[in-house]
């Protein structure tokens, strides 16, 4: 079945342009609390406080039942078959592309590709734009500020064809350092892949300032990876000047194993295939084959039909509640954090400064101690963090330390877990300063 692109115009820019422009109704963390009942559990005897949101967000109950309602009543394989229960499955695939779809603000769906999440969108755009458009002597830009899924796709590439790879380095306080970057850019560059927002320090980029200039200094494409981005911020991928937005389902509230890769149509269609297989061809003669149309042609193999389906569940609840609502009341969570954690004795903060705008992901370090040993203290208070490098290494590396103990937000948490974070740290403290 073609994509459908009925009611395309009416539902889609116009409504959120006017939503994002009014000042957003607080949100009530108690009432969504509610629909999460992962959230209503103990550990260790303690309330559990869940504040490993940048790794994995939890499922409201909304999404949990549409993935439950799909198998249990319209699954079958898409795009292949005649029957009622196909018809039915295509019809839930596929308008899921259409809801998450204009929930970027995209053209039309078919701009939308369903990827297993960012990771495996961000190594699609390498492998074929790679193909396409990277030769000998060409150069990639990132920055020292990417998670690996956005670095290691792009040494893959550099390494297959000759290219070079080039880092914007970071200011003291966890900004992208801008003049570095347009000393980077020139008549080579290619391409610039860069974090809308930052796992490992929660600076939100200036993504749209960016863009300006890799137009001014280059003919490169320009990528951004949302991963960080679209489950807190509102999202509008045309707004924000790139040409490719990656982003992963189970970071906003969806299921594991999908995400997506939005681009622009007229790239899409240049790039080659980046998988084989079925659903992604038009016809297979016994020496080449020719491709389905995009999206398709980059979806080989029977889809996570399910995955979708969530996401679709997910991005309905996002909308509901408002993602300048969330971001809102993340920003309230950080300020928090921030305050309190810099009252800690011995502790330091990294990232953005705190009168300044950032996500809610506030890494620290203890002077002396591991990142791992307070992340075990805090768990023994019913509190989950992460610790380590956050699969950004080259992050850690620039501020000099082996790891951070991160805490990152979401639209459940609240001020009371917030706070039982900072008493938590300091407990941490005493224990380990003995
Ligand atoms: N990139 C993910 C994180 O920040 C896995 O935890």
């Amino acid at each position: 079945m073609a994509t459908s692109t009925s009611g395309w115009t009416e539902r889609g820019a116009g409504t959120r342009a006017i939503a994002e422009a009014e000042k957003p109704a607080p949100l009530d963390a108690a009432a969504v609390r509610r629909d999460f009942p992962i959230l209503d559990q103990a550990v260790d005897g303690r309330p559990l406080v869940y504040l490993d949101n940048a790794a994995s967000s939890q499922k409201p109950r909304q999404v949990v039942d549409a993935i439950g309602m799909y198998y249990l009543r319209d699954h079958a394989n898409v795009h292949r078959g005649v029957h009622e229960l196909a018809r039915r499955a295509t019809e839930a695939y596929e308008s899921a592309r259409e809801r998450v779809a204009i929930w970027l603000n995209a053209a039309g769906p078919h701009e939308l590709i369903w990827t297993r999440g960012a990771s495996e969108a961000l190594n699609l755009v390498a492998f074929s734009l790679g193909m396409a458009r990277v030769g000998q002597g060409d150069e990639i830009v990132i920055s020292e500020m990417e998670h690996h899924s956005n670095l290691v796709p792009w040494q893959l590439l550099a390494e297959r064809n000759g290219a070079t790879l080039r880092y914007v380095g970071l200011t003291d306080n966890g900004h992208l350092d801008l003049d570095h970057m347009a000393t980077l850019l020139g008549r080579r560059t290619r391409i610039v892949s860069l974090p809308h927002v930052s796992n490992a320090l929660g600076t939100i980029n200036p993504v749209r300032d960016i863009a300006a200039l890799v137009r001014e200094h280059s003919g490169a494409v320009y990528i951004l990876d949302g991963a960080q981005a679209a489950p807190h911020l509102p999202v509008d991928v045309q707004a924000l000047g790139c040409d490719f937005y990656a982003f992963s389902g189970h970071k906003m509230c969806g299921p594991t194993g999908i995400g997506g890769l939005w681009g622009r149509r007229p790239l899409l269609e240049e790039m080659p295939p980046y998988q084989g297989g079925g659903e992604m061809i038009e016809h297979v003669y016994p020496d080449r084959s020719t491709w389905a149309e995009v999206p398709h042609k980059f979806e080989a193999g029977t889809p996570n039909i399910a995955g979708a389906v969530g996401l679709g569940a997910a991005v309905d609840y996002l909308d509901n509640v408002g993602l300048a609502a969330i971001h809102e009341h993340e920003s309230a969570l950080t300020r928090r954090a921030i305050t309190l954690l810099a009252g800690v004795e011995g502790l330091r903060i990294l990232g953005p400064a705190e009168t300044e705008e950032r996500a809610g992901v506030v890494p620290f370090v203890m002077e002396g101690v591991s990142a791992q040993d307070v992340a075990t203290i805090l768990d023994t208070q019913g509190i989950a963090v992460r610790a380590g490098h956050h699969c950004a290494q080259l992050v850690v590396d620039r501020y000099g330390v082996a790891a951070t103990t991160r805490a990152s937000f979401y639209l459940y948490n609240t001020l009371e877990e917030v706070d039982r974070l900072a008493e938590g740290v300091k407990t941490a403290r005493r224990i380990l300063y003995g």
